[in-house]
């Protein structure tokens, strides 16, 4: 029997502290894996649907990576316009269907509540991988390895999470995996794309310290990692607002060589503009080793979520 939480990951703050360091740990052991250093056929004879109905480089790649690396095969659908859903067919159908060819399903739509809805209708296991502006849990699972693999530890450090707050689903996840962790978060954002208020009171019932800016300076002045995003481009109603916001906040080298040449740089990716070029070869540059940590951590979550590995 496993003792992970929910037959589904649809949202970070179903995850207590001890299952967040039990995931990060497995993800440690399947590190060798995912860097090609060992092979494993630990998932032979499972299959990973991966429905897509959003853009996606990493994400999709990432899950189809983890599971062909340890043996698993993948089924895939990308765009709403090669599914059935452009034909009216509800998600629950979907879900039905898909139930009878794969054993686990990771899934992206542009509609909070979309994974949800979908993984109520099936007995397989049904990972989120962004639904809208709702959340991205493996990805905040990621960046919690990242953030401990660079620094060595998440407790007692400050954070600060820059750009749009308020669309961005991976720094939602984030903040509920943080919130278990003794850290200090900053949140920098114009004030139109702040964090959603029941995200910070989420916070603060859970007495860490947080703060909001407008100021990347004010951020920065303590940060020991930076976690910068991209402005939601496809959540705003009114493209010229976008052009608004789209270089609001720009991280450059001397920045960061200004305020903590140590500091840890982060991105989900993909990023726009947010952190100039120049960054990249700082040592504290780790939002390429963070694509690196997803497939490890992906490994984690589909070999617990198949039961193949104790948790
Ligand atoms: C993020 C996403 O899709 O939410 N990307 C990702 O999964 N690595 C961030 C983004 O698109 O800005």
């Amino acid at each position: 029997m496993s003792n992970f939480p929910t037959k589904d990951l649809l949202s970070a703050s179903v995850l207590s502290k001890g299952d967040i360091e039990r995931i990060l740990k497995i993800a440690e052991t399947m590190a060798p894996y995912a860097n090609k250093e060992k092979q494993s056929d630990l998932l032979a004879g499972k299959v990973l649907a991966t429905l897509f109905y959003e853009p996606s480089t990493r994400t999709r790649l990432s899950f189809e990576t983890a599971m062909n690396r340890l043996g698993g095969r993948v089924i895939t659908v990308t765009g709403m316009e090669s599914s059935s859903l452009i034909k009216g067919e509800t998600l629950y159908d979907t879900g039905k269907v898909v139930e009878n060819f794969a054993d686990i399903v990771a899934m992206r739509h542009p509609t909070p509540g979309s994974v949800a809805e979908l993984a109520g209708a099936v007995k397989i296991p049904v990972l989120n991988a962004g639904d809208g502006a709702g959340e991205h849990p493996t990805q905040a699972l990621l960046d919690m390895l990242t953030i401990q693999k660079e620094r060595g530890t998440i407790d007692g450090l400050t954070i600060a999470m820059v750009g749009d707050l308020k669309f961005g689903r991976t720094v939602h996840s984030l903040t509920y995996l943080l919130s278990h962790f003794k850290v200090n978060l900053i949140l920098v954002s114009p004030d139109r794309l702040r964090m959603p208020a029941e995200q910070v009171q989420h916070f603060k019932d859970q007495k860490i310290q947080c703060t909001e800016t407008e100021s990347l300076e004010e951020g920065l002045k303590h940060a020991q990692v930076v976690y910068m995003t991209r402005v939601q481009k496809e959540r705003f109603d009114d493209p010229a607002e976008y052009e608004k916001y789209k270089h609001f906040y720009i991280l450059t080298r001397e920045m960061v060589e200004r305020h903590n040449a140590q500091m840890t740089i982060m991105h989900p990716l993909p990023r726009v503009g947010e952190i100039s070029l120049d960054i990249d070869d700082l040592a504290g540059a780790a939002y390429f080793r963070q694509v690196k940590n997803g497939v490890a951590l992906r490994m984690a979550l589909l070999a617990i979520m198949l039961g193949k590995v104790e948790f």
